[in-house]
């Protein structure tokens, strides 16, 4: 479950058609038949539900190749990983439907079964159209699992509203299976932002004040990890520079880790230069002690009394120097006058826009997965409502990059 992309150009592709328990099953057949007319190779395996759904010697002739089934992961007596292999075979694993079960293991990493197995084997995009009735689509659990493969870079097609097999109406039909291979079609297109590269710095910073203490914040780097994993999903190289968190990579991120300001200065300087957009979601530190001690400072020695600080070097206000064709992309955390200070901080930092958030508010910001800001540029002023932070990201990243594409088209 890697890259969200593949690389633009080779339009056939090995599609790895995974098969759950739901009555939408059926669809799978239609899938696996406009696959196979467009020209790429199709795999079949199936749960052990989705078997009373649809049998396997139906896609077996479709497919053209026999259909992995639950008994399979103990191989097939040729001394073959079946599950390796069908991984590695796969360009891209697509599973349709998607059953909350199914989605609640792939979300956990089990592998229970011989599509499980695979899926955690495979480091390609993965397709999951899920189908459930309503009711189930929204309960807490499903959305969390969700948001978590989300988070990785798997790509949801769906659910749909329509009539759902209970005969209520609602979402949670499975989309049809020309979009699923829309979608499927759609990991080779370059996006919106191929070409271009994006540098991020996220999270807190670390300022030590002897080998086991340090003044830090509450950033949890949430934000930045979303904005960079949304410029990769439109196509951008994406350069991460990582206070520290505790936040697994973006799939398809190059990611640089740092801990004190200092060296989160001299990470960004290093790839400011190449960036055609630059985003400081990080809470910097704007203050580390004047010195550092070597050893731990006792209580007995009444040493943390006091702490004398000096200020630490403004990133972003020195980036439009060293990147001056960038569009560059502050944040700021505010608890008093919002609008104005970001306003001043845009002008006074010569940056292009300035994402402002609301700090004091407790049910957006920090820690939290949800935020709600306003994004100032030099002539518009444009407020995003309260959002998870992954689809936050996503706009943001589209609005700025707006800026970047008419920046571009500009005269020299
Ligand atoms: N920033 C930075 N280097 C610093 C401090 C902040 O690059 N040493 C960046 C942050 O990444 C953010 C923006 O500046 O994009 C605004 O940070 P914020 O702390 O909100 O504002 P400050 O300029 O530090 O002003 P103040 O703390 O007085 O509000």
């Amino acid at each position: 479950m890697s890259s969200p992309r593949l690389e633009p150009g080779s339009s056939a592709l090995r599609v790895l058609v995974g098969v759950s328990g739901g009555i939408a099953a059926y669809k799978a057949v239609e899938l696996v038949r406009l696959l196979k007319k467009e020209g790429h190779s199709v795999r079949c395996a199936l749960t052990r539900a989705a078997g009373a759904f649809v049998t396997p010697l139906t896609l077996e002739v479709l497919s053209g190749h026999r259909v992995y089934q639950e008994e399979y992961l103990a191989g097939d007596g040729s001394g073959e990983e079946l599950h390796i292999t069908a991984a590695e075979w796969a360009d891209v694993i697509c599973v349709a439907p998607a059953t909350a079960h199914t989605i609640a293991r792939f979300a956990n990493g089990l592998a229970d079964d011989f599509l499980s197995t695979t899926v955690l084997a495979f480091d390609g995009p993965l397709v999951l159209a899920p189908a459930m009735h309503s009711i189930m689509w929204r309960q807490e659990s499903v959305s969390a699992n969700v948001a978590r493969l989300r988070e990785r870079g798997v790509t949801l097609v769906g659910p749909a509203v329509g009539p759902l097999a209970s005969g209520d109406v609602g979402i949670g039909r499975m989309v049809e299976p020309a979009e699923i291979l829309a979608t499927i079609n759609g990991l080779q297109e370059p996006g919106p932002l191929a070409g271009r590269r994006v540098l991020i710095a996220a999270g807190p910073t670390r300022e030590a004040l002897d080998p086991v203490r340090f003044i830090s914040n509450r950033s949890s780097g949430k934000m930045g990890f979303a904005l960079a994993r949304a410029a990769v999903a439109r196509g951008a190289a994406a350069t991460l520079v990582a206070g520290p968190v505790s936040l697994p990579s973006p799939p398809g991120v190059e990611r640089v880790d740092v801990t004190s300001a200092e060296e989160m200065a001299a990470a960004v300087r290093i790839a400011a230069p190449q960036a055609d957009l630059i985003v400081m979601a990080a809470a910097v530190a704007d203050f580390k002690p004047t010195s550092v001690r070597t050893s731990k400072i006792k209580k007995s020695e009444g040493g943390l009394d006091s702490i004398e600080l000096e200020r630490t070097e403004d990133i972003l206000a020195g980036l439009r120097a060293i990147a001056p064709k960038a569009v560059i992309v502050g944040f700021a955390a505010e608890t008093d006058d919002l609008l104005s200070n970001a306003r001043s901080k845009r002008v006074g930092k010569d940056v292009d826009f300035i994402v402002a958030n609301d700090v004091s508010r407790a049910d957006i910001g920090f820690e939290g997965d949800h935020n709600e800001v306003t994004v100032v540029g030099g002539d518009t002023e444009t407020r995003f409502e309260r959002q998870s932070k992954s689809a936050l990201a996503e706009r943001l990243i589209d609005h700025v990059s707006r800026a970047l594409v008419d920046r571009e088209r500009q005269p020299a």
